[in-house]
């Protein structure tokens, strides 16, 4: 079965769920509980990455007990929605990107689940699953403005200086967020395939005149993932269960 994990702007997939899994893990409670949804013709699962109503921080997100919980529930798949600034030229305000790399500059996170009873490197080198990058570029029909882009992941919860942002460009990034990880390094770990469409909701610091606004950002969230929600509602109508 197909999961979302919706973002920033993504809290409710339906007007109609049911709730499967209450998020109670061995690592801890879920962002919020699992619920079934239709997205298209599909039953797919869905978890609300900052929980419903939206409260919890990037780096105060319990990413293990959400895919945990998610794997438990019978996710072999899935797809995360991320709202990131854009960092190159060509990254608008607006844009939906499915990255095909990231680099993460998170820290203190709780981001793996190997331990003393499981030691394991899993590969990363490419740490988006390229067949479900395929079937969401495919499912597209002009919605993806970019098929390809590094995504660094940040700390937060501060957006980052100007400075920073001339770093990750240097460093190879497009975009910039601060949920994609260690959400995709778990996925891995936890063998689900995973990708994620993010969608650009501001210019990165020191990209466009002026300051960030928090509002400004959540209203271009919010207004853009009904595009986001109809391109994945293509992409379930597309696949088998
Ligand atoms: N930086 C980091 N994360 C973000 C941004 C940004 O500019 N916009 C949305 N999420």
């Amino acid at each position: 079965m197909w999961a979302i994990v919706g973002g920033s702007g993504l809290n409710r997939l339906a007007e109609r769920w049911e709730t499967i899994d209450d998020g109670d893990t061995p690592y801890g409670r879920a962002s919020a509980p699992v619920q079934r949804a239709r997205v298209g013709r599909r039953a797919v699962l869905f978890l609300a990455r900052h929980g419903q109503p939206h409260r919890i921080a990037p780096h105060r997100v319990n990413y293990r007990a959400n895919l945990f919980a998610l794997a438990r529930a019978g996710a072999t798949a899935v797809i995360a929605t991320n709202a990131v600034g854009g960092i190159s030229r060509h990254m608008q305000t607006g844009d939906i990107v499915v990255p095909h790399q990231l680099i993460d500059y998170t820290w203190g996170r709780e981001h793996t689940f190997m331990d003393e009873t499981r030691l394991e490197h899993v590969d990363f080198t490419a740490p988006y699953d390229e067949r479900l990058r395929a079937r969401i570029l495919a499912a597209s029909a002009g919605t993806v403005a970019h098929a390809r882009a590094v995504y660094a992941c940040t700390q937060g919860p501060r957006l980052e200086s100007a400075a920073e942002i001339e770093r990750l460009e240097r460093d190879g990034n497009d975009i910039v967020g601060m949920t994609g990880m260690p959400e995709a390094g778990l996925a891995r770990e936890l063998g689900l395939a995973y990708a994620s469409v993010c969608l650009v909701v501001n210019r990165a610091a020191g990209k466009a005149p002026g300051v960030l606004t928090n509002d400004a950002i959540m209203r271009v969230a919010t207004e853009g993932m009904a595009k986001v929600v109809e391109l994945l509602g293509r992409v379930a109508s597309g696949c088998p269960d």
